[in-house]
């Protein structure tokens, strides 16, 4: 399965959406998931996210973002279509350390 990763909190361009042959992203206040159930690895939205924070899991290190995304794509709302970014989308991309604002 593909995750999304850090980068996309406070960003949230949700190119990634548009792309998905099967409708798998979940939308919070500050990010999206994917549901790991229902990705079917095609990989297409890894290059449209232009914060570069979707990965495939069988990268190093992403244990602790897959359980975000199976977690809250249980619990968030499906999002089917593109929508304006954040406002300060720009400002945040490539931020380190976004998990902090996960929650706020
Ligand atoms: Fe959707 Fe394919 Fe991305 Fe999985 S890898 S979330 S199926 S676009
Ligand atoms: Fe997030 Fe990238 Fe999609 S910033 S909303 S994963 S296009």
């Amino acid at each position: 399965t593909y995750v999304v990763t850090d980068n996309c909190i406070k960003c949230k361009y949700t190119d990634c959406v548009e792309v998905c042959p099967v409708d798998c992203f979940y939308e919070g206040e500050n990010m999206l998931v994917i549901h790991p159930d229902e990705c079917i690895d095609c990989g297409v939205c890894e290059p449209e996210c232009p914060a570069d924070a979707i990965k495939p899991d069988t990268e190093q290190g992403l244990e602790s973002w897959l359980t975000v995304n199976a977690e809250y794509a249980a619990k968030w709302p499906n999002i089917t279509s593109k929508r304006d970014a954040l406002p300060d989308a720009k400002e945040w991309d490539g931020k380190p350390n976004k998990f902090a604002e996960f929650f706020s």
